[in-house]
């Protein structure tokens, strides 16, 4: 499946600007930049496919990549970017927020945190919105690379408690590194479940 093609279908800057809900989807949601569009061009194989940029905000359309016609994958702009407008990020956040409320064909989102950041309040508050809507999610631990086996495992820990409240959370976490390619096979393992044959 990520071996197959992989192309870009549409950058979708409202709503109603969804492309058709033909193929299952795999969002990719976070705060700005924890490695989203990192992670989506590890999974892939493809360097530059969704724009990564160690600059937040770098992601401001919900982008779709269709996987070889079985897998649509969703990298979406990041949440709690300090520097833009309030009014701004009230849109974005609204949009982000009611794409994964709404969305039939979405049968998982994976929620990235930085194995290096403390979980913030926004992270918590879109776990709280994926478990009202009953949108299964998974936690998956970013930057793996950079953090010491001790300080990771604690990291770990505290993860694994926080998902164990939330009934829509898949209960194991990922540790990846999209610099060293940790962890990435095992999501593709698990994300190729959703495809179609
Ligand atoms: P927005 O689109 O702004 O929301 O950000 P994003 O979540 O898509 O993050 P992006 O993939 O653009 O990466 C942000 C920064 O983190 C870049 O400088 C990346 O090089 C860096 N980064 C991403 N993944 C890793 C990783 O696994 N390890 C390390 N060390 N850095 C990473
Ligand atoms: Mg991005």
């Amino acid at each position: 499946l990520f071996a197959g093609s992989c192309e870009f279908v549409f950058g979708a800057q409202k709503l109603g600007q969804l492309p058709p809900q033909t193929l299952p989807e795999i969002a990719f949601a976070g705060r700005s930049n924890v490695g989203k569009s990192s992670l989506v061009n590890a999974l892939t194989g493809r360097k530059t496919l969704a724009r990564a940029s160690s600059e937040p905000g770098r992601t401001k359309l919900l982008n779709f990549f269709n996987l070889a016609d079985r897998l649509m994958l969703v990298d979406m702009p990041g949440y709690g970017y300090a520097k833009a407008a309030k009014s701004v990020k009230e849109d974005w956040q609204d949009m982000m927020f009611d794409y994964l409320r709404g969305r039939p064909s979405l049968q998982r989102v994976v929620l990235l945190l930085d194995a290096r950041v403390e979980m913030k309040a926004h992270d918590l508050e879109v776990m709280d919105l994926l478990d009202k809507a009953a949108v299964s999610f998974q936690v998956v631990l970013t930057k793996c690379d950079s953090v010491k086996p001790g300080p990771l495992a604690r990291k770990q820990a505290e993860v694994e408690a926080e998902i164990r409240r939330h009934p829509a959370a898949f209960p194991y976490l990922s540790l990846t590194s999209s610099q060293t390619g940790e962890g990435i096979e095992g999501l593709r393992a698990e994300l190729a479940e959703f495809a179609l044959p």
